[in-house]
C-alpha cells in the first residue's frame, strides 16, 4: 500500500517559512509584502480561489488588495487597471484569476503584467526564463508538486518521469522542472499512443489532464510515486482526482489524495513567489 502524501502538511510548512521571512523582512527592513488579485465576473470557482488567496496572504502577513470587477468590463478598462498595479509600489506581486470573460483576450492581459511582479508565472519572459532553468518564479502548480516529491525523499536525477497533460500552466512547466532535476520525462497528451505502456515504465507519474479517474492501478509501476493535480467535480458533488486512488494506491510507492494533495500546495507556492518578488524589487 501506497504511503499518502499529505498536501496540508508541507503546504503549511511553506507557508511557514514564508510567514517567518516575511516577518523577519518587515521587522529588520521595513519591507511590506503585498498582492493585488484581480476577479472579472461571477465564476463561483474563481471566486472560491480568490478568497482562498486572501485568506494565504494574511496568514503569511502579507497585504492583500483585492479587485472584484464586473462581468461586463473591457478590455480596455483591465488593462488600465494592470498598468496601474504595475506602477503601484505597494504592490509586489499581480494575479489576475483566470479565466477571464470570454470577450477579453487572456494573453493580452497576462503580456500587459510586469514580468518581475508576474507571481503566476505566466509571462512570456517568465515561460522563456523557466525554460533555460534561469527562474525568478517557479509556476505554482509544479512547484508544488516538485515540494511534493521532494517531501517523500525520491532523488529525480536519472529517474524515468511521465508528466500526462501538455498545458501552458501545468504539464509543460512541469516536464521543464523535472528536466532541469535531471529525470528523463516524456509529455503525453490526447494523441499520444501506447498511453499504458509509456505510464508503466514512469517512475515517477505526474497526472494533468482534467478527466477522473483516467490513471488506474493497472497503468502504474509498482514502487512508482504518483502525483494527482485533477479536481475534478463528480455528478454527487465530490470532488475526485484524475487518478482512480483505490487501485492506484496499491501499487504505487507513494501517492497524492485529492482533495489534499497538490490543491493545498498552490496558493502557499504564490506566497512564496509573492515574497521572493517583493525582495528582488528591495534589491535583497
Ligand atoms: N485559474 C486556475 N488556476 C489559476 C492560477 O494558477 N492562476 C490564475 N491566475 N488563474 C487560475
Amino acid at each position: 500500500m501506497a504511503q499518502i502524501i499529505n498536501g496540508k502538511e508541507v503546504s503549511a510548512s511553506v507557508r511557514k517559512a514564508v510567514a517567518e521571512e516575511t516577518a523577519q523582512l518587515r521587522d529588520s527592513r521595513g519591507l511590506k509584502v503585498g498582492l493585488a488579485v484581480v476577479i472579472v465576473g461571477n465564476n463561483p470557482a474563481s471566486r472560491v480561489y480568490v478568497n482562498n488567496k486572501k485568506k494565504a496572504c494574511e496568514e503569511v502577513g502579507f497585504q492583500s488588495f483585492e479587485y472584484a470587477l464586473d462581468e461586463n468590463t473591457t478590455e480596455e478598462q483591465l488593462l488600465d487597471l494592470v498598468n496601474v498595479l504595475n506602477r503601484d509600489v505597494r504592490v509586489n506581486g499581480i494575479l489576475v484569476q483566470l479565466p477571464l470573460p470570454k470577450h477579453i483576450n487572456e494573453t493580452a492581459i497576462i503580456n500587459a503584467i510586469s514580468p518581475e511582479k508576474d507571481v503566476d508565472a505566466f509571462h512570456p519572459v517568465n515561460v522563456g526564463k523557466i525554460m533555460i532553468g534561469d527562474y525568478s518564479f517557479l509556476p505554482c502548480t509544479p512547484a508544488g508538486v516538485m515540494e511534493l516529491i521532494a517531501s517523500t525523499g525520491t532523488e529525480i536525477s536519472g529517474k524515468t518521469c511521465v508528466v500526462i497533460g501538455r498545458s501552458n500552466i501545468v504539464g509543460k512547466p512541469m516536464a521543464m522542472l523535472l528536466l532541469h532535476k535531471s529525470g528523463t520525462v516524456t509529455i503525453c497528451h490526447s494523441k499520444t499512443q501506447n498511453l499504458k505502456e509509456i505510464c508503466q515504465r514512469a517512475d515517477i507519474l505526474v497526472v494533468a489532464v482534467g478527466r477522473a479517474n483516467f490513471v488506474t492501478g493497472d497503468m502504474i509501476k509498482p514502487g512508482a510515486v504518483v502525483i494527482d493535480v485533477g479536481m475534478n467535480r463528480l455528478e454527487n458533488g465530490k470532488l475526485c482526482g484524475d487518478v482512480e486512488f483505490e487501485s492506484a494506491e496499491k501499487v504505487a510507492s507513494y501517492i497524492t489524495p485529492v482533495p489534499g494533495g497538490v490543491g493545498p500546495m498552490t496558493i502557499s507556492m504564490l506566497m512564496r513567489n509573492t515574497l521572493t518578488a517583493a525582495k528582488q524589487q528591495a534589491g535583497i
